[in-house]
This record gives structure tokens, C-alpha cells and sequence, in this order.
């Protein structure tokens, strides 16, 4: 566990960080009814199980004080009418934050609170986004020619909560139609009132 001071350094064409401690790969075969078009997630995992995307990490203690940073890359290409996305999460303690800063590709980050107010911000390089205490968040690389890369820090406590994401999904899609980028409402997406607790 690193408990000095430390630098290093990002290679943004190659999508890597000089150091890191932690690699975490998420193939398509990782996120059964993450994607809205079921069948066609099941039919392209029987052709193929393509690499949706990558988290290098540095290994820091998870407490608070601590700022977690790390890289994330999505890779390019679609399930269905779905881009490639990260699974997406709350954190655990709500009530903490993350910045986001893009390096290259283009994307958007879909986020929402729990009483679902929702917000779509677009990722470009150079893009700078605050997701603020609250609010889950969920990347999609729009870019169907690229990697979307971004570098994000966060509180060292935060931890992720994957829960309700897995099982409805966002309250907005982000869909390719006909090459035009689309925000479409999820039909399995239940308001806060209409959920089972
Ligand atoms: O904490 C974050 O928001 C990032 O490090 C994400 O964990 C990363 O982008 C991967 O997304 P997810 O954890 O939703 O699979
Ligand atoms: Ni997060």
C-alpha cells in the first residue's frame, strides 16, 4: 500500500498510466441485463465476448482522506442500439463526489439521484466533469472509432454500489439510430414510489 508521495505519468495515445497496482477488465459476458436489448446482448454473446472496457487503479487505503485516481477506457462499438458503457454505480457513502477528466475519445456521463432527477454532460478531451454527492454514474463511449479515456479521483471512503443500477438500469439510454447519438427514455426504469423496497 503506497503511503508516500508519488508521481507518474499518462500516456494518452496508448491509454495506459506509467504505475498502477490494479487492473480490472469488464467483458461483455460481466453485465447480463445491463444492456436494454436483451436479445440482442445474448445473440452477440454467442458470436462473440468483446472487451467493453478497462480500470487501471492505484492501490490507496479505502478511508476517507484518502483520494482514489485512477484511468478509465471504454472501448468502441455497440449491444443492439446500445453503446458500450461502464457498468455504473452510486457510491456507497452517498454523499461523496468524483471528477472526471476526459483525454481522448468522446462520450457522455449518465448520471442520476435517488429520487431520480437525471443529468446527461458530454465528455470531450479536456472536458472537466464534477459528478456531485449523490449521484450514480455510468460512462458511454459514443465514439465508435475511439476509446473513451478519462482519469478520475474520489474520496478513498466512497466504495461502490452496484445495486439498483443492475437491476433497472439508468432512467436514460444512450442509443446510436441510424449514426445519430439519441437519449431515449429506459422502459425498465421504475421511480423511486413504483420500486419493491
Ligand atoms: O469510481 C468510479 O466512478 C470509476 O473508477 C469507475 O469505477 C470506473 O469508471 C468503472 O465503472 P464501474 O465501476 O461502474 O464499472
Ligand atoms: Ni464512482
Amino acid at each position: 500500500m503506497r503511503n508516500r508521495p508519488f508521481t507518474f505519468d499518462i500516456s494518452i495515445a496508448d491509454a495506459l498510466l506509467s504505475t498502477y497496482d490494479h487492473h480490472i477488465e469488464r467483458y461483455l459476458s460481466d453485465m447480463p441485463g445491463m444492456f436494454a436489448d436483451t436479445a440482442a446482448y445474448t445473440a452477440q454473446l454467442q458470436q462473440e465476448n468483446p472487451l467493453l472496457y478497462e480500470v487501471y487503479e492505484i492501490k490507496l487505503p479505502e478511508v476517507a482522506g484518502e483520494l482514489l485516481h485512477g484511468l478509465s477506457v471504454v472501448h468502441p462499438g455497440q449491444v443492439g442500439d446500445e453503446y458500450f458503457m461502464t457498468k455504473g454505480h452510486f457510491h456507497t457513502v452517498l454523499a461523496t463526489a468524483e471528477v472526471y477528466y476526459c483525454l481522448k475519445g468522446e462520450g457522455v456521463m449518465v448520471m442520476e439521484t435517488p429520487e431520480g432527477d437525471w443529468a446527461v454532460e458530454p465528455l470531450r478531451p479536456g472536458s472537466v466533469l464534477y459528478v456531485p454527492p449523490r449521484w450514480a454514474h455510468r460512462s458511454v463511449n459514443t465514439g465508435l472509432a475511439d476509446d473513451l479515456v478519462t482519469f478520475f479521483v474520489y474520496p478513498g471512503n466512497a466504495g461502490h454500489d452496484y445495486g439498483t443500477i443492475e437491476t433497472q438500469g439508468f432512467r436514460k439510454l444512450v442509443l446510436n439510430r441510424r449514426g445519430e447519438t439519441q437519449l431515449v427514455d429506459n422502459p425498465r426504469w421504475l421511480a423511486p414510489e413504483e420500486r419493491m423496497s
